[in-house]
């Protein structure tokens, strides 16, 4: 048999395929193609340009280019800022950038493996052979692969939620996606397109989804994982999962599986997540989309304009990236078949037509009851759903939780729950849930041009969210929810560079969000919230352009969580740190220059402390990705802004400026490398004990650029970790890579003598 495995995830990141069609010509693009460039931006202020432009504001667009100077953005009437964080002091060395395939941590701290893929969750379960041929259906037991988002809820001796224990608790984590070279003897079988070894996409089946795993702290401070505990669990791609809110039992969700739209099986590409105050977890759906086989060719002429108009938007579209709805023959519960999103049948109780719309969402999965059902909350809506994160919790006001939709040019959202907190409800588990995520009010951002924003509401009706919208007839709210997408189109939010992880300050109710990167825009597209297109130049000289490194913007509300205005500004521009000045806007050092920042996650044990994680590609001829920690000011510390952009990519070089706002530059002492990862790694995935003196921070898929048989055959992989470190195990090619194949892990970081971490 002529097993063909398949190469790099990572070189066909699904983030990296836009799917917004309204990513066409901006107003300034169509303003430009009308005048010269030279003649648009030589009228300069006042004249043709100002003219053309309206009332959009100077600040917004492209001027001041050929020396003239471009007007300064003119800032809202600012209101009283939020509270200034109280002041925290970064109490660690810098790490250097590294290449080393190991993870490196300041002196003085211990970084160790505590949780890996394929570690079993159950007793009787085999350790993990790591060489392909543990058996497919141990791993409904085992730790999924691509360790992602993760939440610590402290558990006391009873088996209850305890927000103090920091000596036990339920470690909740995704597994986003697979790293298929690993999970078999030489990667996937696949003959013409069709996966041949059924237990081989079984085992990919259970690898993915999520974990609850009970960790224990020893006496002497050491944190392990608890293989027998009964609150472990594997919520995967076979797990029964409710539909809940309003697109429950909505004709669009009618499966074969589930005649009455009312349950689906499974949960795919979780990313990152979000927690409740009731103690429950939230998995987030990120890239679904690409697993479902859709041949658009063929399946489109069975389908109504909306449909196509709807999978178009999400990009379900394509052979499936795993195949797996290839394997013949198919069970009598249609295991492979099921992630088949086509018309086959009579109706949508005969097939698979309509399964892609019960991914998508965020899944609400209580850890504290092993044997419940988990539930995918339709009212918080359907995106590329990187997370969800909690904003402030306060008696008799709305719970807000904000979200990113990562891909290219999507947008940020914040989901308000009609009820207000009721502190009772935090012991009532998903039926809280019931009350509070079944139940509100879906928002999408837009950034204006003089550094306020507006939540722009998702609700039929309003908006230009109606039947005569162009691009998508909406019928109700329910079609709202389920295309938010169009929605927030029909709105007309704000394409952003890849809405990666948020995070509420809690010292002062601030929002950040990562954006990570987007290698789309455009000299002639970049906005006040999405401000640079520049040259990325790697030591070689190689040259990319557009956004490659990524900024993170933050937000906050002018009239409480459930209100429609805020004010924003650019915290951070992700930079190498010998970039000009013009790229390197927050004037990153050799301590603390990142690339591609995606986890972001504050710190509860030490208010004001906020971590940011990379997964990048284009500084990692430098460096492997890394997690930084900071000490963020607030919105509107720094100030307007005239970003200076220049297009190399024509001769003679163009030049246009870009109004923004943007926080105070960063400074060794608010931001500083505290860890860098691995070979081929992402660093994703961040929570602590609640006493602040255990951080666990995951590292995903090291080795990933591995192209596997021709590593198998020689035995050689890009990364060996965790084995990195034991020289005898890379020197052993006589066992088949069982000692040295890369695995993604969970590491506990402490501080040696204790105390709290990094400060
Ligand atoms: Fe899975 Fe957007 O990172
Ligand atoms: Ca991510
Ligand atoms: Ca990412």
């Amino acid at each position: 048999m002529n097993a063909i495995t398949k190469t790099d995830l990572s070189a066909i990141d699904p983030e990296d395929i836009g799917t917004n069609p309204t990513n066409g010509p901006t107003f300034e693009e169509i303003v430009e193609a009308r005048l010269s460039r030279r003649s648009l931006f030589k009228a300069g202020v006042g004249t043709a340009s100002t003219a053309l432009l309206g009332s959009m504001a100077l600040a917004a667009c492209g001027g001041g280019g050929d020396g003239t100077p471009a007007p300064a953005p003119t800032p809202a009437p600012t209101p009283a800022p939020t509270p200034a964080p109280a002041g925290i002091t970064l109490s660690f060395n810098p790490v250097a950038k590294s290449l080393a395939d190991v993870v490196s941590v300041p002196a003085g701290y211990t970084a160790s493996v505590m949780y890996r893929l394929g570690d079993p969750l159950a007793t009787g379960v085999a350790a993990y052979a790591n060489d392909g041929t543990d058996a497919a259906a141990t791993y409904a037991q085992r730790a999924g692969d691509h360790f992602d988002g993760m939440e610590y809820f402290g558990m006391n001796a009873s088996g209850q939620y305890d927000r103090n224990s920091s000596t036990r608790g339920l470690l909740v984590m995704n597994h986003e996606a697979i790293t298929p070279a690993y999970l078999h003897p030489t990667g996937q079988t696949i003959v013409a397109g069709v996966r041949t070894v059924a237990d081989e996409v079984l085992k990919e089946f259970f690898v993915h989804g999520v974990s609850v795993v009970e960790v224990n702290r020893s006496g002497a401070g050491a944190w392990s994982y608890n293989q027998g505990s009964t609150f472990n669990r594997r919520v995967h791609t076979l797990t029964e999962i409710d539909l809940s809110g309003p697109a429950r039992g909505n004709a669009a969700m009618v499966t074969k599986f589930s005649p009455t739209g009312t349950r689906t099986r499974g949960t795919v590409n979780n990313c990152a997540h979000g927690y409740t105050p009731w103690h429950t977890y939230l998995a987030c759906e990120e890239n679904w989309a690409g697993y479902f086989r859709r041949v658009a060719a063929t399946d489109n002429p069975n389908r109504s304009a909306k449909e196509v108009a709807s999978f178009t938007r999400y990009g379900v579209a394509g052979t499936g990236r795993e195949l797996w709805a290839t394997v013949t023959p198919d069970t009598a519960t249609d295991l492979y078949g099921r992630w088949r999103a086509e018309v086959t049948g009579a109706t949508a109780t005969d097939d698979y037509r309509n399964v892609a719309n019960t991914y998508g969402w965020c899944v609400e999965i209580d850890p504290f009851n092993p044997t419940s059902v988990p539930k995918k909350r339709t009212a918080m809506g359907r995106k590329a759903q990187e997370g969800a994160w909690l904003g402030p919790v306060v008696a008799g006001q709305p719970l807000v939780w904000y979200m990113g939709d990562d891909s290219q040019n999507e947008y940020i959202y914040k989901y308000v729950s009609n009820a207000v907190w009721d502190p009772a409800d935090a012991t009532r588990g998903v039926a809280a849930g019931d009350k509070y995520l079944d139940d509100g009010k879906l928002y999408a951002a837009r950034f204006n041009a003089d550094g306020t924003g507006t939540w722009l509401e998702l609700r039929f009706g309003t908006n230009n969210i109606t039947a005569a919208y162009a691009g998508y007839a909406f019928a109700d709210q329910t079609d709202v929810l389920i295309n938010a997408r169009h929605a927030a189109d029909a709105a007309g939010a704000t394409r952003m560079d890849r809405p990666e992880w948020a995070g509420v300050n809690p010292a002062n109710g601030e929002i950040y969000v990562t954006l990570t990167n987007n290698s789309s825009r455009t000299f002639t597209n970049t906005d006040p919230a999405n401000p640079r297109y520049y040259d990325n130049v790697a030591t070689n000289g190689t040259i990319t352009r557009g956004n490659r490194n990524g900024h993170v913007i933050r937000m906050a509300e002018s009239a409480g969580v459930g209100g429609t205005a805020m004010r924003w500004d650019v915290y951070l521009f992700g930079a190498r740190a010998n970039a000009p000045a013009s790229t390197n806007i927050s004037q990153l050092t050799a301590n603390n220059d990142f690339s591609s920042p995606d986890g972001l996650w504050f710190s509860n044990a030490t208010p004001g402390l906020l971590w940011l994680q990379t997964d990048d590609g284009a500084y990692t001829d430098v460096t492997n990705c890394m997690m930084l920690a900071a000490v963020p000011g607030r919105v509107g510390d720094g100030g307007a802004r005239t970003i200076t952009n220049t297009n190399t990519a024509v001769t003679p070089n163009t030049t246009a400026t870009q109004g923004s706002f943007v926080g105070t530059a960063a400074t060794d002492s608010n931001l500083r490398r505290f860890l860098v990862g691995p070979s081929n790694c992402e660093i994703t995935g961040i929570t602590e004990s609640p006493d602040g003196t255990a951080i666990f921070v995951n590292i995903q898929h090291p080795g990933e650029a591995t192209v596997p048989l021709a590593d198998f055959a020689t035995n050689t992989f890009t990364s060996y970790w965790p084995y990195s470190s034991d020289a005898s195990a890379i020197a052993d090619t006589t066992v088949l890579a069982n000692r040295r194949r890369p695995r993604s892990a969970t590491v506990v970081i402490t501080k040696n003598g204790g105390g709290k971490v990094a400060v």
